[in-house]
């Protein structure tokens, strides 16, 4: 059988490594998808950029309407980035009739909907394994190993960067542009890394992965999000004197109350495997009805880890090529028409989490009692205190960090102003959400 011709959207660091990976494993990959995949096609911004890898017979343009144009191609693999280009080259692409397989987590949070839409009009498919986890099958585990259970909740550390950066900071002790940099010099960071630090990119893995397993829409803008710039050394060492480690962990659940989807720093218990996945690791903890919870580990982000997802993705591809687009795993899971389109999406202050507390305060008689009266006023209940005494002696100031049972967010917004108006109280609480992932 004739090998299928495919074009590829950009050879940055995933591009490089789907060449590689597809030179590489020629033959491998042809004995499972039943035909060899070969690219013939490729457009990059600037043609005399040097390449990760080969570029021999790849006929290569700045043009990459070209490609998406281009009668010979059956398949189109978007590895831009971005929302604006990548969505009108693909939306093209599927007017073509050409199947699409995408790394873009962006344009898949954002504009999913409309592009499954356009997809599921033309009959073709659109891939995207390698847009959540870099080289861990979660889409796949999700939404089709997993499609027996009704799933309860998913927690994932699902952004490598910041996964780096706090790894590096917590056992080399480096500093936090320092660690950044090296992530971006790695390939891990996104072309713009605020994405990567602010929560935004792992927003839009979450958002894929709650629309996949609670078979829900695609919603960004129900993902709370909240990134790592803030979290301080001092909260790293109460959170190991508790027994928990600070991890950027993006969280969904659905329940009666509706689904939840948020990104922030989190106290995970030490003991928990995921709170032990390092370095740009990544590592998802799904919750099955059926199976309990299952652990799904990889590297989250770099050049051939996320070009495997990409492969297996065009190894899937070409094998459904002959399948009735009827009979096909639907895009998000679920069957279109089966997707619940009224969900409710909870707001931040509508959800539950334990909570970890800093603050500093004047070292008086009594302020413990006042804070624990407040807390316990408002229904929340205490787990663990910690007090620092003054680091100076003679001091006048200490340091309390409190670990407290579930309560609602608004609860705790509430007493955390009563908290931070008493006069011993110096400045500012800092506050963690814990969740114990059980
Ligand atoms: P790079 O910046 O390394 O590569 C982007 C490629 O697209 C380059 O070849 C660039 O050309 C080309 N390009 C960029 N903008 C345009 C444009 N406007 N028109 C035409 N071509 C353009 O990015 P990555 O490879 O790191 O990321 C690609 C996608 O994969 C993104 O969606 C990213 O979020 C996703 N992803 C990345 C991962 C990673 O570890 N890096 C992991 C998982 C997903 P030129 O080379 O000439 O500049
Ligand atoms: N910037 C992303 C990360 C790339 O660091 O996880 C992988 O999606």
């Amino acid at each position: 059988m004739k090998p299928v011709k495919i074009g590829i959207l950009g050879l940055g660091t995933v591009g490089g490594g789907v060449v590689n990976v597809l030179q590489r494993n020629a033959s491998e990959i042809a004995r499972r998808a039943g035909r060899g995949i070969q690219v013939t096609h490729a457009s990059v911004r600037n043609l005399s950029k040097k390449r990760l890898c080969s570029t021999a017979g790849i006929v290569l343009s700045e043009r990459p309407m070209d490609v998406v144009n281009n009668s010979d191609l059956e398949i189109v693999v978007e590895l831009i980035g971005g929302t604006t280009r990548a969505r009108e080259l693909v939306l093209k692409a599927i007017a073509n009739g050409k199947h699409v397989v995408t790394a873009n987590k962006a344009l898949i949070a954002l504009h999913g909907n409309e592009i499954f839409e356009e997809a599921q009009k033309q009959g073709v498919i659109v891939a995207f394994e390698a847009a959540v986890a870099g080289g861990i099958p979660i889409i796949k585990a999700i939404r089709e190993g997993l499609s027996g259970n009704r799933i309860n909740w998913l927690a994932g550390i699902i952004n490598g960067t910041t996964n780096f950066i706090l790894t590096e900071m917590r056992e080399k002790g480096r500093e936090f542009n320092d660690v950044l940099k090296e992530a971006q010099a790695l390939g891990y960071a996104e072309a713009d890394p605020t994405f990567d630090v602010e929560g935004i990119d792992a927003a839009h893995k979450l958002t894929i992965l709650t629309a996949i397993a609670f078979g829900v829409p695609l919603n960004f803008d129900a993902a709370y999000t909240e990134g790592i710039t803030k979290i301080d050394r001092e909260d790293v060492q109460y959170a190991e004197q508790f027994g928990y480690r600070i991890k950027h962990l993006g969280f969904a659940r659905c329940s009666s109350k509706g689904v939840e989807i948020r990104v922030h720093p989190t106290l995970i218990p030490q003991s928990r495997l995921i709170a032990n996945v390092n370095g740009v690791m990544n590592a998802v903890v799904v919750n099955g009805d059926a199976v309990g919870s299952t652990l799904f580990y990889g590297a989250g982000a770099g050049s051939e880890p996320t070009a495997s997802s990409v492969v297996s993705d065009l190894v899937d591809v070409v094998r459904s090529l002959t399948v009735d687009p009827e009979n096909r795993v639907p895009h998000l899971a679920f069957q279109p028409d089966a997707i619940h389109q009224k969900s409710k999406f909870l707001a931040i202050e509508e959800i539950e989490t334990g909570f970890y507390l800093r603050m500093k305060a004047n070292d008086q008689t009594g302020v413990l009692a006042k804070i624990a009266t407040i807390l316990s006023e408002a229904g929340i209940s205490i787990d663990a205190v910690s007090q620092k005494p003054p680091m100076v002696e003679n001091a006048k100031q200490n340091t309390i960090a409190i670990l407290t049972h579930r309560v609602q967010e608004q609860q705790m917004n509430l007493a955390i102003k009563r908290i931070e108006n008493l006069p011993e109280i110096i400045g500012k609480l800092t506050r963690i959400r814990v969740e114990n992932l059980i």
